[in-house]
């Protein structure tokens, strides 16, 4: 277990802030955070690897961080499998590991930053595919007693970007494991965007082959944190009514556009971008070149520089198409 006070967090969140928690705590099996709830007091935020959050400032709290591990094959039937991933898995670890072995249903979802643990917080999704497409259960341990509890799927309440953990249950549990089920005989899911395109003709298409391809696209599309700050998404796609959407098409033919249970879902980044956002910036806070739904720390920029650029790009928007565009990044 690792216990600092007044701990750089420069190196825990890719938006690279450099700000200061008064605690910050790593463990590493539910034992060891059994035994330290008991220690903890004030505001505590439980992080995973900070690829979805801005920190606004110093944190006057403890940060714990799970650096529980394992991958483990828990149940075997004729064509699914049961896997349990301890939550300080690194996402993309636990994804290759799943391709290497043959085992389908989280290829769409290669290279996405961060951690087991908050793939079932943030119901992280890309390419036609959530994790609540493939979660069975998620373990979690109370933070006010210790006391372990096993959820459902169905009790996550899972939705876009969206779970019972961001919402009624927000800061109350902490994930220890994520069981996943996987498919024996994976059924590929390639009728996103262009990820055929980037297949090709190729004559047997495999999980492998799938992977691949999505890392080509995210990795010509998405800024790598390790170069250039940033959380991703910064907003969530909406999703408008349907009569919204017609007198909006009325004047953009092209507007790309999904339907959804409940309405229609417009993609931010190309409301961003037809403001004319893609590439720019204000002081050290930019819009990514590549896709205007990602905002960029320049170098040094500060939390205000990037909330002023969101609230500016909210504004934008909001006065172009009449629609409210929301961050997905967790401002802390
Ligand atoms: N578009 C533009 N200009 C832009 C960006 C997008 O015109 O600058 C258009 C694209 O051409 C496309 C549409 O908007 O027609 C959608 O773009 P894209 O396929 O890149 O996906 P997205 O809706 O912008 C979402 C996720 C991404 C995920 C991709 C692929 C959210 C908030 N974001 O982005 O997730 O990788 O779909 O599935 O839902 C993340 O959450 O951090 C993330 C990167």
């Amino acid at each position: 277990m690792k216990d600092y006070t007044n701990y750089n967090l420069l190196n825990h969140n890719t938006f690279g802030m450099d700000v200061t928690a008064r605690r910050y705590v790593e463990y590493d099996s539910e034992e060891e955070l059994e035994a330290l709830i008991p220690t903890l007091s004030g505001v505590v935020l439980h992080m995973g690897a900070g690829s979805n959050l801005l920190f606004k400032g110093d944190f006057d709290g403890t940060v714990l961080h799970s650096a529980i591990k394992g991958i483990e094959l828990v149940e075997e039937t004729a064509d699914e499998l049961l896997v349990r991933v301890g939550a300080g898995e690194v996402w993309d670890d636990f994804v290759a590991w799943a391709v290497e072995h043959g085992y389908g249903g989280v290829e769409n979802l290669s290279l996405i930053p961060g951690e087991v643990g908050a793939s079932a917080v943030q119901n992280i999704g890309a390419y036609g595919v959530e994790a609540k497409d493939v979660i069975a259960l998620v373990e979690a341990m109370d933070l006010s007693n210790g006391q372990k509890r096993i959820f459902g799927n169905l009790e996550c309440n899972y939705a876009y970007r969206q779970s019972i953990f961001k919402n009624q249950l927000k800061g109350k549990y902490a994930i220890t494991h994520v069981t996943y089920r996987l498919q024996k005989l994976p059924i590929l899911k390639l009728e996103y965007g262009n990820i055929k395109a980037v297949l090709g003709n190729q004559e047997k298409v495999s999980i492998q082959s799938v992977r691949q391809a999505i890392i080509d696209i995210r990795n010509a599309k998405l800024p790598d944190p390790k170069v250039q700050g940033n959380a991703g998404s910064f907003f969530m796609n909406p999703v408008v009514s349907r009569e919204k959407f017609l007198s909006i098409q009325k004047d953009y033919p092209q507007m790309p556009f999904y339907e959804v249970e409940g309405g229609v879902k417009i993609p931010a980044g190309w409301m961003i971008d037809q403001c004319g956002w893609k590439g720019k910036s204000l002081g050290r806070a930019g819009v990514h070149d590549k896709q205007a739904l990602v905002l960029v720390n320049l170098g040094g920029a500060t939390s205000d520089e990037i909330i002023t650029l969101c609230n500016t790009i909210c504004k934008d928007v909001h006065d172009k198409f009449g629609i409210d565009i929301h961050p997905e990044v967790n401002m802390i």
